[in-house]
């Protein structure tokens, strides 16, 4: 397909995803390949620019991913980044050695405004630096164009060759214009027209997700939230009734949310696939009863939910795909998983592949971030109340009931949470809040209503801002909504006499309560 793009070339940074999202941001297509990737292949997708990532290793030393010269001969624009800058800079005759001064966080920056790179940019900008080795020459042709105290060669610029290298990361936030300077590359230095948008992007996956699946049998666990229900729309849209998706109740859905599942994907719903619905309440609620250790209900759920979905998997018999709506925060979070603590199991990423008889595994969504997901959700005529439903954990509301889970519990808390949800959609707070919820805590403590002494549970409500559920801090809610929330809670759910607020960030609690 001759449409324009971007080629992101990886030498194992962290932020590489972001650099594609943000040349995604400018509507232009990007792509992200390794850098192990053969130069011809290069050439044949034919890219309007290329970008090096950055790395964890120094250029300099034996057996660091590296690019050969040829890669700055194509004629196409390339910008460095950071590693990638460095080893531009060493493969084409600068020097780059161990930095005097590490320079680590936000530093200022001063940059040559003349530059394609940095028209419009303010002469004295803060960016986002992250390095030991920096560029002490560089290579013969290119240019300073930035510099701070530290880091004399903060940018250096080949302006006829259209090689531009910088040392710090444009592509995180913290690097307040970089999104500025990223855009001058695509369009300033690469000439995109940036044509580009998310519906291309559904068309695409779709037409490939029907090459790859022939008549094919694909499978899809589907659990309402906003990540399945893309990835099986995606699906149904390209092999239409090939697919068959299983959506498991397990009695710790939020209010009504079982049902509303069953109509937007149901028999009477918009799609063309098979729908089964299991409700396997009862099953869960046994397995729970008497278990109050927030690790063990979680594996309890988990467990369950890999039983009951073999059970169903096992019916259809094999199937040639498994669908699963993983994004790429859930490949970073399960990569990161084998060197940091386990401070929660989370059933729902890579928990199902080995029960079920499957050949291959399709993750249409891999390489999207949430909110590029919805985007896609709205391209697909996915029903708004869906696409921007509020995340919810695996499993459900079993970790939102502190202590032992009962059917009784799950349904204080669902109305207490259904309440919740309505007041903030009524205050039209709802989009500027990260995540809220309520939650019902395992005390009980008196009150009085009427002239009677009560005893009876006190429902947490929770509301959090944060970019990357990694940290988080608790949302400012009006007061007058509280109070509305707090009244309607104690006067409509039976057996709440009292409301709290959680006021505490992410660390030190974690968002959810178990
Ligand atoms: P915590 O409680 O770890 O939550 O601060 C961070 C984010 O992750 C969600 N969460 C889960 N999501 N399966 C999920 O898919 C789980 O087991 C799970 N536990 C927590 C939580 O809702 C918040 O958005």
């Amino acid at each position: 397909m001759n449409r324009e793009k971007i080629i992101v070339i990886d030498f194992g940074g962290q932020y590489n995803q972001l650099v594609a999202r943000r040349v995604r941001e400018c509507n232009v297509y990007c792509e992200i390949y390794s850098y192990k990737t053969n130069i011809e292949k290069i050439k044949e997708m034919n890219p309007k620019g290329i970008i090096l990532t950055g790395g964890p290793n120094s250029c300099y030393e034996e057996g660091a991913p590296t690019c050969g010269k040829e890669l700055f001969e194509l004629g196409v624009p390339v910008l460095g980044l950071c590693y990638g800058a460095q080893l531009m800079m060493h493969v084409l005759g600068g020097k780059v050695c161990t930095a005097p001064v590490r320079e680590y966080g936000k530093i200022e920056v001063e940059v040559d405004q003349t530059s394609k790179l940095f028209s419009d940019v303010s002469e004295k900008t803060i960016c986002w630096m992250s390095h030991n080795d920096y560029i002490e020459k560089q290579a013969p042709g290119f240019d300073i164009a930035a510099h701070t105290p530290a880091c004399p060669v903060a940018a250096v610029q080949c302006v006829e060759k259209n090689l531009y290298a910088i040392q710090f990361h444009p592509e995180v936030l913290h690097t307040v214009e970089g999104t500025k300077m990223l855009s001058n590359f695509v369009f300033n230095v690469c000439g995109c027209a940036g044509d580009w948008k998310m519906d291309a992007f559904v068309e695409n996956t779709i037409k490939a997700l029907r090459e790859k699946v022939g008549d094919g049998k694909v499978l899809c666990a589907l659990s309402g939230g906003v990540d399945s229900s893309v990835a099986a729309v995606m699906l149904s849209k390209a092999v239409g009734d090939q697919l068959t998706c299983v959506f498991v109740d397990h009695g710790l859905l939020r209010k009504n949310e079982g049902d509303e599942v069953e109509e937007v994907f149901g028999p009477n719903g918009s799609y063309d696939l098979n729908f089964i619905r299991v409700n396997a309440q009862e099953r869960f609620y046994s397995k729970l009863a008497g278990v109050s250790e927030p690790e063990q209900k979680r594996k309890i759920i988990g467990e369950e939910f890999i039983r009951v979905f073999e059970e169903e998997a096992k019916k259809i018999g094999k199937v040639d795909f498994l669908v699963q709506g993983t994004i790429y925060p859930d490949v970073v979070e399960s990569g990161l998983g084998g060197e940091s603590a386990v401070i929660k199991s989370h059933h729902n990423v890579g928990g199902l592949p080995e029960y079920v008889d499957f050949k291959e595994i399709i993750e249409p969504l891999r390489d999207l971030f949430k909110d590029e997901v919805r985007k896609a959700g709205l391209e697909l005529g996915i029903p708004e109340k869906l696409v921007f439903r509020q995340p919810f954990p695996g499993p459900g509301l079993g970790i939102r009931i502190i202590g032992e889970v009962t059917a009784e519990k799950v349904k204080m808390v669902q109305e207490a949470d259904a309440i919740y949800r309505e007041e903030i959609a009524n205050a039209g707070i709802a989009r500027s809040i990260g995540q809220y919820f309520a939650a019902l805590t395992n005390m009980r403590s008196v009150g009085v209503m009427g002239d009677e002494r009560t005893y009876d549970y006190a429902i947490a409500l929770r509301a959090v801002n944060t970019i990357d559920f990694m940290t988080a801090e608790a949302a400012e809610i009006p007061w007058e909504v509280l109070g509305k929330v707090s009244s309607r809670i104690v006067n409509e759910v039976k057996h709440v006499n009292r409301v709290l607020y959680d006021c505490t960030g992410k660390p030190p609690a974690t968002i959810e309560f178990e």
